[in-house]
């Protein structure tokens, strides 16, 4: 029997399906969260359907490839044996049990919240709607976006309301955030525990029963707000640790102190301290971005955050501190950036991945550009750069034959298969934003 009929229980029914494996499964947005999440389910013996309005992706999936680099093919074509298919028609959502949203929230270029997608999904869904269904959302997001952004657009859309208590008849909608740390395989991806905030006891219980079966733990908290908001301490701590450490880096290179080794020193703590390094400025969808969802809601509650505003400044300064690095080093070899050929090592917004998205690579090389000097990359991961949300660069990958043509290589992604010492011999100058040369001594490399 599908929920679709109203039923008195949804809760006992919606378990004994998610226990028989017959419970449908429905991915909105099939990216670096969605994609992973979908074979989760799908590994767990789901029928998974992903929905993208991004055809090339539908495409992709439907025909057994994959395009994120860390997800083979090989998987998507054993979720497909076990029933996975992608879709750009809405109207299948109508067959679903459970629908989760993993759309992008970035932002407007006024640095404000864009939730264009969430809203947009919003739309799509609500005339698809059925009673006893279970919506989460779970893009990263302000606290009260479930409830004051969601739930009215999903009302609006449909004949029917949110159920909030036992008694109450229509969907169900919860928030869990994403916990992804893409390229560490340190923890599996079903260790992670699992937060959620229901939209009522009902709707808590029924998510807690559906991420139950795929992840270890779940960890429900009163409201969605409470959900959302964890998410947000998670990243902003994130974030203003790596500009405390951003910070210093700038003080120690004056007081001449190697500041990663004094990290290295103060993580043998057994207590108190977590260690954060330092780098180039900050990238990836999340931190860089969600702290300022935050910042933008505390303004309606006439309150500043300056904690995140504080770090923001440190962090948005890092790549123009690289700059100033390059500059000075470049003097002393009485080189002006403008006319320098310059070789930045990774385009990723960290080690292994191939994810550009906010990279402090492309502002860096945007930066060099503007300073008149002649830049080429080289990553593993990109054979070519275009245009993006904030950049517009079109090159093409270089080799890594020649180094002593360039007048600087900077290191500003450290990807593992690079052979720093072998960079390192054949450079004229290195600037290593990431200490990958640590350990090795040459005069030609400037750390920052
Ligand atoms: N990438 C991460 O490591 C990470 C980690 C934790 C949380 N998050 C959060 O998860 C959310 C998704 O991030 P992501 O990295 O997967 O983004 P992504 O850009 O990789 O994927 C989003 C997908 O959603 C699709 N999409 C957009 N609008 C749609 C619509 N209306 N209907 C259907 N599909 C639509 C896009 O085509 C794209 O394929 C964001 O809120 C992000 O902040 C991301």
């Amino acid at each position: 029997m599908s929920l679709l009929v109203a039923t008195p229980n949804p809760i006992a029914e919606t378990k004994q399906r998610l226990e028989d494996r017959t419970a449908r499964i429905g991915i909105i947005g099939l990216g670096y969260v969605g994609l992973p999440l979908a074979l989760l389910f799908a590994e767990e013996r789901f029928p998974v359907t992903g929905f993208d309005i991004d055809a090339a992706k539908v495409e992709a999936l439907n025909g057994g490839g994959s395009y994120i680099v860390r997800i083979a093919a090989e998987e998507i074509r054993a979720a497909q044996r076990r029933g996975f298919l992608a879709t750009s028609d809405y109207s299948q959502i109508a067959a679903m049990d459970v629908v989760l949203i993993c759309v992008p929230t970035p932002l407007n270029d006024y640095h404000e919240p864009d939730l264009s997608y969430v809203t947009e999904t919003a739309k799509s869904i609500a005339p698809w709607l059925r009673e006893g269904q279970l919506v989460v959302l779970e893009s990263t997001t302000y606290p009260g976006t479930t409830e004051e952004v969601l739930v009215p657009l999903l009302e609006a859309g449909s004949s029917l309301r949110a159920a909030r208590e036992a008694a109450d008849r229509g969907f169900y909608v919860a928030f869990s955030p994403e916990r992804e740390d893409p390229g560490n395989d340190t923890v599996a991806r079903r260790d992670i525990p699992k937060v959620i905030g229901g939209v009522g006891p009902v709707a808590l219980e029924l998510a807690c029963a559906v991420y139950g079966a795929i992840f270890k733990r779940t960890v429900p908290v009163s409201s969605p707000a409470a959900a959302e908001m964890t998410k947000l301490l998670e990243n902003i701590y994130r974030c203003v640790n790596i500009a405390l450490v951003n910070e210093l880096k700038q003080l120690c290179q004056r007081m001449e102190i190697d500041l990663f080794e004094v990290i290295d020193a103060a993580k043998t703590k057994p207590f108190g301290f977590q260690a954060f390094y330092p780098g180039p400025g900050l990238g990836g969808h999340c931190i860089p971005i969600d702290p300022f969802y935050l910042s933008w809601k505390a303004k309606q509650f006439d309150f500043r955050t300056r904690f995140i505003e504080l770090a923001g400044e440190v962090n948005i300064g890092m790549p123009y501190y690289v700059i100033d690095r390059t500059i000075a080093a470049l003097n002393d070899r009485r080189k002006p950036l403008n006319g320098s050929k310059i070789l930045v090592l990774g385009l990723a917004y960290k080690r292994d991945i191939d994810d550009l998205r906010e990279s402090p690579s492309l502002t860096i090389i945007e930066l060099l550009r503007e300073r008149g000097a002649s830049v080429a990359y080289h990553d593993p991961y990109f054979a070519t750069v275009g245009r993006g949300r904030h950049y517009d660069l079109n090159m093409v990958c270089a080799t890594l034959e020649d180094l002593d043509k360039y007048d600087a290589v900077m290191i500003v992604t450290d990807h593992t298969s690079y052979d720093y010492a072998k960079i390192v011999g054949e450079s004229r100058l290195v600037i290593d934003t990431r200490n990958a040369t640590k350990g090795i001594v040459a005069d030609n490399i400037v750390r920052c």
